[in-house]
């Protein structure tokens, strides 16, 4: 009886599995219609069923190549109890990654990440199998928006890249927002014509936001995680922040999860499961990191993500992920991003949100913290901004031993006066003395309600390293310290006039 209900429910799953579609682009029929609702029915048998069932569905998976090798992979690093195992499986190496816009003068000293064409580029050659890509949106050449600039070139090397890659046998699926802000774009209708498959997400219609993630896994192996969305501004004109990690297979393996789940929402039908099924479940989360080296520094890690709608129990979410590094900070908190604002803007319009700014102040006030902001002003930054950094200011008191300081980061403009949207610093990373937070958030509320988004958290024993700056934390800290230093940081109250700032008119 019970193999004969579970042989149903396997050709249920079958017909109608949101899986069945991983090899191909979506297309409109009636039958997959029927899969979330079926999968959802297939979720509520799974309580009742439990075990039973789960062996079924995993036994269902057993026939998917690709899944099975997901599983496969990610049961072969366990974390915490596991760890020396660990170790041996995952060696993995970290690199910092970052795109200065063209034409800033740092100064002959200064140091840098690898570049994000360079490290891009690395990651196209290195690619045997299969390639999956989350952007906003996606523009890699000027005619995407508009615009004659010879700066593109990086961007249109990637496109031409990546178009290759089918040809080569590499697999490669892609998806972006909808709706999304580069509307003239044709990259993905090229890259469809060259054999990658390609969805847009609806988060408009699924959760009220944007598909806001920017990230790669590569043959389920290496991934990168920054700011940088598939844009060749990314490459040249706005300066970016990111990580890649090679051959860490756990954390590709957990990373796809949140790809997956983006690619199946990516039929204009498609609703969230509730709750996600358990292949989305994940193992490594704020309570159980993986422990791992990274480039021989000894590092917990773990990816959280946004919206909550799309995070199953075990999956930390960006703003707790956020809270839990301020809150475990004892020295110094050092935040870049793009925009900070303590409100809803979109959607759920003029709300206030002061959850980030309470534990930033609560940090400096209770722990005798430091606290950095670095907030970027560009010529389209919204200066509504304004009142609250200045607030977050006023608490600076040597005084009364309180330490919070705001300075905006400005990109010169140059003569680059014709390119939409750019000369603006995009990073979104926070630091600490022992932790590293690298996103694709905002710090408003939308970001952690609406929004997909992902953050990756490494903890090291930085102190503790003989030197400091081989961990990926202590070059962190430097980036930030070599920003904050530099002439395009400037104090809240030295703004004065700045044309390359919008606040400087308000
Ligand atoms: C989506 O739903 C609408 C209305 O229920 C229906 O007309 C349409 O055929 C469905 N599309 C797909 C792809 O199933
Ligand atoms: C799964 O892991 C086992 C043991 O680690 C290995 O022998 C097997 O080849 C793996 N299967 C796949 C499909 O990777
Ligand atoms: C991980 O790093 C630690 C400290 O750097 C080192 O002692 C250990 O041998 C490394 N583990 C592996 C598997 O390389
Ligand atoms: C650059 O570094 C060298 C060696 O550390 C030092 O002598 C020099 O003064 C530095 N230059 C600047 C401009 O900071
Ligand atoms: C791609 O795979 C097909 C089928 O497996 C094979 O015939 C072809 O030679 C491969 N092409 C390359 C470039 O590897
Ligand atoms: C990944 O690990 C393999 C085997 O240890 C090594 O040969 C390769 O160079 C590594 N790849 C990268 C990008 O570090
Ligand atoms: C977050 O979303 C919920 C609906 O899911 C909404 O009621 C709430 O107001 C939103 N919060 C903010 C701060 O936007
Ligand atoms: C707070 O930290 C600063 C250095 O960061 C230190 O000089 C000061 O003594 C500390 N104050 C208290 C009350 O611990
Ligand atoms: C912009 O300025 C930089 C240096 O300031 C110069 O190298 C470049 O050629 C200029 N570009 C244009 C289009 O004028
Ligand atoms: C957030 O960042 C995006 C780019 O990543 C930017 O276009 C947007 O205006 C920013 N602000 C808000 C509140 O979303």
């Amino acid at each position: 009886m019970y193999s004969s209900f579970s042989s149903t429910f396997e050709e249920d799953y079958e017909l109608s599995s949101p899986y069945k579609s991983l090899h191909d682009n979506y297309v409109p029929n009636k039958q997959r219609s029927s899969g979330v609702k079926t999968l959802l029915l297939a979720t509520g048998c799974l309580i009742i069923l439990g075990g039973l069932l789960a062996i079924a569905l995993l036994e269902e998976m057993k026939n998917e190549e690709k899944i099975n090798n997901a599983v496969n992979q990610s049961t072969a690093c366990q974390p915490e109890p596991h760890a020396e195992q660990c170790d041996h499986v995952n060696e993995c190496r970290v690199v910092l990654v970052e795109s200065i816009p063209l034409w800033m003068d740092y100064g002959s000293n200064a140091t840098f990440g690898v570049p994000t064409y360079k490290a891009w580029k690395d990651l196209l050659s290195t690619a045997a199998e299969q390639i999956e890509i989350a952007s906003f949106y996606w523009s890699l050449t000027g005619e995407d928006i508009g615009v004659k600039s010879s700066t593109d070139q990086f961007g249109r090397d990637i496109l031409e890249q990546l178009k290759a890659l089918p040809a080569r046998n590499v697999s490669v699926r892609a998806v972006s927002s909808f709706p999304s802000v580069a509307t003239k774009s044709t990259d993905l209708e090229v890259l469809r014509a060259n054999g990658v498959q390609v969805r847009r997400i609806n988060f408009g219609k699924l959760t009220r936001g944007i598909l806001h993630s920017k990230f790669w896994i590569v043959d389920r192996k290496h991934i990168y995680i920054g700011s940088a969305n598939m844009d060749w501004r990314a490459l040249t004109q706005v300066k970016e922040l990111g990580v890649v990690i090679y051959n860490c297979t756990s954390l590709a393996t957990d990373l796809h999860k949140i790809f997956q789940s983006y690619w199946v929402m990516g039929h204009s039908n498609a609703t969230i499961p509730i709750p996600w099924p358990p292949f989305y479940d994940t193992s490594i989360n704020k309570e159980q990191p993986l422990h791992v080296n990274l480039s021989d520094v000894q590092s917990k890690v773990y990816i959280s993500n946004s919206p909550p709608a799309f995070c199953p129990e075990s999956r930390t979410k960006d703003l707790d992920a956020i809270m839990s590094v301020v809150s475990q900070a004892e020295q110094f908190i050092h935040v870049a991003v793009m925009e900070y604002f303590p409100a809803s803007k979109f959607y759920y319009h003029h709300r206030y949100w002061p959850v980030i700014e309470n534990a930033l102040i609560r940090s400096v006030f209770e722990r005798n913290v430091t606290v950095r902001l670095l907030v970027s002003c560009g010529r389209d930054s919204d200066s509504a901004v304004l009142p609250f950094l200045k607030s977050l200011s006023a608490l600076n008191s040597a005084s009364y031993s309180m330490r919070i300081e705001v300075k905006l980061y400005i990109v010169p403009l140059g003569n680059e006066t014709n390119i939409p949207y750019t000369r603006v610093n995009h990073n979104k990373y926070m630091v600490t003395e022992s932790m590293a937070y690298v996103g694709t958030s905002n710090w408003s509320a939308d970001y952690f309600n609406t929004t997909a988004g992902v953050g990756l958290v490494i903890s090291q024993d930085v102190s503790h390293s003989p030197s400091p700056g081989d961990t990926l934390v202590g070059q962190l800290s430097a980036v930030f310290e070599r920003d904050w230093d530099s002439e395009f940081a400037v104090p809240l109250e030295k703004l004065g006039h700045n044309p390359d700032c919008a606040f400087s008119a308000a």
